[in-house]
């Protein structure tokens, strides 16, 4: 018997699960059947049924035959909305925000906490041709610094991926940024002081709640549905109630939840702000990753007064590392190119000019085609797997895009404790509190789908199903 046939065997039973094939409660084919069947030995399909009973796929009965598992969880609800007070909040999760995510990055930890794909889900063999070409035959372009606003090349095709969100911009409204953390600091900076009120959404992406803090500011979270996004009637109530200064939300495949606002609600959105003179910082980093290759629109499509400021990076699609973002910021275009001036004078040219011909090239469109695809299946097989090793009770979102799940941890566990343990365990994840101003969502954890699914992953997410049973009762009220 080769290690590698029994292991190939038990990864094809594996995907039969996955698929219905077999089902929960199913006998899988007897031993020596599936052996004659396949021409392999007895030992052979014996030693791949114990890998799947190890990784808690099927169970053996005695004198029975092996069993797909029934799943330990019902993980098909979705998490409630967010009810956390609705108060201007001033924020605290920088330290502990940084510590997490440096804590998930550490050697020899699985790292599912950072929303970042991993290298396999990006264009790297593009990159390396089109940097060492840049390199040979630009190398004075690549030295030389310019001021904002950025490459004309790559502001010219932005401008392409807006009009694909339903957005008309002229290049010359585009600003390029270090990524859209950068974008989304310099507009904040730009529509509010320190002491001024954001409303976000709850949960809303730490990264934007970290800004909000750096600059003084305080956050109001508007609770947020796992599916529609923010409810539109509570941030009517919560404008009538308090001076809030702007919004900010990611009104396509949100972190952590992977809502997308239809149509109609960031119509209405963007109707009720430019009512009221508010703008909107929108966040679009996730907009080009629907599962169903329909791109959707953004809010900034229904902008009329120039009052939403466009948010996005190339990070979720060609390379964080790249660090190149953009913004469209409307009739506050001019107040953020003399931020980005002299904030970071401008983004490294060698990699503002990689993006801008990777996106020319046509190759962009097809690798978002192969990714959305990808994303698409590694969100499948994560939520399968939680399902199979969870406890019942435990919820998990249904994004459409994008690569995040929020999963709620039933029994009164204490994520920030589930968090501790994990990483015991060489496995990182975020625990919900540090998506959130008020410090609410305990129970909840975000988990990064985009990390190429093999049998490590597979055994980490069994041992987190364990680890939730294990940490029930830790929350103290
Ligand atoms: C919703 C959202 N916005 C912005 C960012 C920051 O992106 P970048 O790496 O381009 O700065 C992230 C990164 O995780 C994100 O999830």
């Amino acid at each position: 018997m080769t290690e590698v046939l029994y292991r190939q065997l038990a990864d094809e039973v594996a995907r039969r699960i996955d698929e219905g094939v077999y089902r929960p409660g199913e006998r899988l084919p007897s031993i020596r059947g599936l052996a004659g069947q396949r021409g392999v030995s007895i030992a052979t399909v014996q030693a791949a049924y114990e890998l799947l009973e190890s990784r808690r796929l099927v169970e053996s009965r005695p004198q029975s035959g092996f069993y797909v598992r029934h799943p330990v969880a019902a993980a098909t609800g979705e998490p409630p909305m967010g009810d956390g007070p609705v108060l201007p909040t001033t924020v605290s999760v920088r330290n502990e925000a940084t510590a997490a995510l440096q804590r998930c990055e550490a050697d020899g930890v699985l790292n599912l906490g950072a929303a970042l794909p991993a290298p396999e889900f990006l264009p790297r063999r593009q990159l390396q041709r089109i940097l060492s070409r840049l390199a040979r035959h630009h190398i004075d372009e690549i030295v030389m610094a310019r001021f904002a606003p950025g490459l004309d090349a790559l502001r010219q095709e932005v401008v392409k991926r807006l009009a694909d969100a339903g957005c008309h911009v002229s290049p010359r409204e585009v600003v390029i940024t270090n990524g859209c953390q950068e974008a989304l600091n310099l507009c904040l900076r730009t529509v509010a002081r320190p002491g001024d009120t954001i409303a976000i959404e709850g949960p809303a992406y730490v990264g934007l709640l970290q800004a909000i803090e750096s600059l003084g500011m305080k956050a109001l979270e508007i609770p947020t549905d796992p599916r529609d996004g923010v409810s539109l009637e509570a941030l009517a109530l919560a404008l009538e109630q308090w001076d809030v200064r702007a919004c900010a939300f990611v009104t396509t495949n949100s972190n952590p939840v992977g809502a997308s606002m239809p149509d109609e609600a960031k119509q209405r959105l963007v109707a009720m702000l430019a009512a009221r003179g508010i703008p909107l910082v929108e966040d679009d980093e996730f907009g080009d990753l629907n599962y169903n290759r329909t791109r959707p629109r953004a809010a900034k499509a229904f902008d009329e007064h120039g009052l939403v400021l466009y948010c996005s990076s190339a990070s979720k699609s060609i390379g964080s590392g790249l660090r190149v973002g953009w913004c469209a910021p409307g009739r506050f275009e001019n107040d953020v190119e003399f931020l980005k001036s002299f904030s970071s004078v401008s983004s490294p040219p060698i990699c503002q000019m990689a993006v801008a011909e990777f996106m020319a090239s046509g190759g962009y469109e097809r690798h978002i085609r192969r990714l959305q695809s990808a994303y698409a299946e590694q969100v499948q097989r994560f939520i399968a797997a939680i399902s199979r090793a969870f406890p019942r009770g435990t919820t998990v979102t249904r994004p459409r895009g994008g690569y995040v799940l929020w999963v709620g941890l039933p029994g009164g566990v204490d994520a920030a404790v589930f968090h501790e343990r994990a990483l015991a365990e060489g496995i990182g994840v975020m625990p919900g509190h540090l998506f959130s101003a008020a410090g609410g969502f305990r129970q909840f954890i975000r988990l990064n789908a985009a990390v190429p699914w093999d049998e490590a992953v597979e055994t980490a997410i069994a041992a987190l199903g364990r680890l939730a049973v294990e940490t029930a009762g830790t929350l103290r009220s």
